[in-house]
């Protein structure tokens, strides 16, 4: 496995194991599994309900806690002085350990401010060895890095052949935050894991398509978030430091993005439309 330094100097394997969307109930017996697999990292939030779980396999796995990088985020339900503080606590216990190697802030809305401060604090107190944040595009991320008292070293936003970034990731990059893939491979979705552009690559290299794809965000100097609830994809995702694109590969692939996220997307008005409710009743309308 390589590993990526953070500007701190705390090192994170290129490839997490991602687990949104994973149902409790099949959670534990599937992290156990990643861990035996080899995995190193995993990636777990609040929202994701699965904490428990995450916790019990990292328990009953043979695994040294020392030897993952465990990550955990905190909704927005949590923001807020001294309730972010409390979640990440109440997180820590969820998680059965007394640190988490990151701690991200799950989204740009709400108190993020005040969030921000108490990780900063958990930070200080080394219960947290890194503090980020996810799906916090540019202008989010400068507000926080200029005027929130510590610059995030991670932040985490969706990124795969059809949603590139590129703005966001020249920033990251410039600042100093380490990107982070969610969804590298389009999420199941069509698009990325059935594009022959990205199947023809592969092909010829005698890779997968997925293994294609997180490859060319590891050339990018991203980290990547993979996950799958099948033991052979498992195996395949982690797979992937022992080739390279070359030039005109990375070309191909360069020339898929769309410029859209599959999920949130802040040009698309349904995003907007998800807080309507809340902002009409604050707004009397
Ligand atoms: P499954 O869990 O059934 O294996 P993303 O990481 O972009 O969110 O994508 C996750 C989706 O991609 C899941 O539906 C997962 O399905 C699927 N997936 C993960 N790894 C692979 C792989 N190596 N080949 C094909 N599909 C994969």
């Amino acid at each position: 496995m390589e590993f990526a330094t953070l500007s701190n100097g705390v090192r994170m394997p290129k490839v997490g194991f991602g687990v949104y969307r994973v149902p409790a109930e099949e959670c534990q017996p599937v992290v156990q599994k990643a861990l035996e697999v080899g995995y190193r990292h995993l990636d777990t939030a609040q929202c994701y309900f699965n904490e428990e779980q995450v916790g019990a396999a990292i328990q009953a796995s043979p695994v040294d806690r020392s030897d993952i990088f465990l990550t955990t985020k905190v909704w927005i339900g949590c923001y807020g002085e001294g309730q972010t503080y409390a979640s990440v606590e109440r997180s820590l216990r969820r998680l059965k350990t007394d640190y988490l190697d990151l701690v991200l802030l799950h989204q740009a809305f709400a108190d993020y401010y005040g969030a921000w401060r108490d990780l900063v604090r958990l930070y200080e107190e080394g219960k947290v060895r890194a503090i980020g944040t996810s799906n916090f595009l540019p202008v989010r991320l400068a507000d926080l890095a200029a005027f929130g008292g510590m610059a995030p070293q991670v932040n985490q936003v969706e990124t795969n052949p059809l949603c590139q970034q590129r703005v966001a990731h020249d920033y990251m990059a410039a600042v100093g935050v380490q990107h982070q893939a969610w969804a590298p491979l389009g999420a199941g979705a069509a698009g990325v894991l059935d594009s022959p552009v990205i199947c023809g690559i592969a092909e010829r290299l005698g890779k997968t398509t997925a293994q294609v794809a997180l490859r060319w965000l590891l050339q990018r100097d991203i980290v990547v978030l993979a996950k799958s609830t099948h033991e052979e994809r498992m195996r395949q995702n982690l797979d992937v430091f022992d080739f390279e694109l070359a030039a005109e590969d990375v070309a191909a692939i360069e020339a898929l993005d769309t410029g859209h996220g599959t999920f949130i997307d802040p040009s698309d008005p349904a995003t907007i439309d998800f807080f309507r409710p809340l902002v009409e009743e604050r707004c009397g309308l």
